[in-house]
């Protein structure tokens, strides 16, 4: 991509756009797949939705036969819409509203219960018609906190809940879920061993399902890994980890459930770019800012203070001062920044680009002072939009 591709788009499509890569994306999706595959084959991905659901992507999820992981019912649409099956969609999440519950239950989509609120819309739902569900499992894998997600299988309820289950003719329990944020891959090991010693627990019930969650790296350039404190494992690391031990697990006990991994990041950060002008330049005793006409808010703000990787495109005509650079968002938030201190030459006109700003970037832009930007295709001839520039009526339209 060079200075004048970029400013051909922006005649187009204004000062800031994302660049979405959805060959990459079906490339990691497959790869990442295969690497579990090798160690269990019944091994499938429930992509989170929430990670970047725009539908251009998930669209080809449902193509490559993998499954839909939604957390609420605007998900949930989406997930329809795109042509999921009910039995290929996994609903997770903390908050599940009752009747949406109530219905999904019916509908036979695979929830996985958080809470023992949950366990008792699912007894409401167990007298209309027969239903199944699985547990989230809350234990300790060693990372020094206590997860928020799902039952403690320590804890009374999560026993109350198996109990009650037993009792009852219309519910069946299919299947068990875990998922904590954490990437490191010792930490995989952890979860391995916690969900083994479930299994164990409930003994021979028979279960259609194991889900180890999201929370997996994804590819990383060299330079950026070095700002994890943990080393950076491969689809084939996690692999090894989690289909190996669990493969080998579940041929012990002559057991074939599906395997399922719910990567979001992993899968996806890489398939995008954000692309951003620099609009001014200034110095403020001493400190060197140019503004951009993007922001923190549109490459994911919970990531605020980590340097992304970025490539700069110089504008042709200009050369400007070698600093250490501040690149502050066009918010009036006093620490968007969007880059720290980047050393090099900036001026006005120059492009930077974003990379690695697939998850969590566009799903988490507020509506804060200006709508969002377009996401554009390039990989082939012809630009292609996956999603027009916000408008006024998109953010104000429900007030009206
Ligand atoms: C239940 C569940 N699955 C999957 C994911 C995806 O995680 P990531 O994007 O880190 O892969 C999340 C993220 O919060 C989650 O809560």
């Amino acid at each position: 991509m060079e200075y004048d591709d970029l400013l051909k788009l922006e005649k187009e499509y204004g000062e800031s756009f994302y660049l979405s890569d959805r060959g990459l994306f079906r490339k990691n999706l497959i790869e990442m797949r295969d690497a579990f595959r090798k160690y269990y084959e019944k091994t499938n991905i429930a992509y989170s939705f929430k990670t970047n659901y725009m539908p251009a992507i998930c669209e080809i999820v449902r193509e490559e036969a993998a499954y839909a992981e939604v957390v609420s019912e605007m998900e949930y649409e989406l997930a329809k819409r795109i042509g999921f099956p009910d039995n290929e969609i996994y609903y997770n999440g903390p908050y599940k509203k009752k009747h949406f519950v109530l219905d999904m239950l019916k509908h036979g989509v695979r929830i996985n219960i958080d809470n023992w609120q949950e366990y008792e819309m699912v007894l409401e739902g167990a007298k209309v018609c027969p239903v199944q569900i699985g547990i989230r499992c809350n234990f300790d894998i060693g990372n020094g906190k206590i997860s928020r997600f799902g039952f403690d299988v320590d804890g009374k309820e999560f026993y109350q809940v198996l109990e009650g289950i037993k009792g009852q003719e219309n519910i069946s329990l299919i299947g068990l879920q875990c998922h904590f944020p954490d990437r490191d891959l010792n930490l995989y090991a952890n979860r391995v061993k916690g969900m083994k010693r479930v299994m164990d627990v409930l003994g021979d019930v028979e279960l259609g399902y194991i889900s180890f969650g999201g929370g997996y790296f994804g590819k990383l350039p060299e330079g950026f890994q070095k700002s994890f404190s943990v080393p950076v494992p491969t689809y084939v690391d996690y692999a090894k980890v989690v289909a190996g031990e669990m493969g080998e697990y579940f041929a012990q006990r002559n057991i074939q459930p599906e395997l399922l991994i719910e990567p979001g990041s992993a899968i996806v950060a890489d398939t995008m770019d954000f692309v951003s002008k620099v609009i001014a330049v200034k110095e403020v005793r001493g400190r060197a800012i140019a503004a951009l006409s993007g922001s923190c808010y549109n490459i994911n703000p919970s990531a605020k203070g980590m340097n992304r990787p970025i490539t700069v495109l110089h504008c042709p005509d200009r050369e400007g001062d070698v600093r250490d650079w501040d690149m502050a968002g066009y918010t009036c938030i006093e620490d968007d920044i969007m880059h720290h201190g980047y050393r090099g030459a900036l001026c006005v006109g120059d492009y930077v680009v974003f990379h690695n700003v697939g998850s969590y970037g566009l799903v988490f832009k507020p509506p804060f002072i200006l709508p969002n930007v377009p996401v554009l295709d390039i990989s082939k001839e012809q630009v292609e939009v996956l999603r027009r520039e916000e408008e006024f009526q998109d953010i104000f339209g429900a007030f009206f």
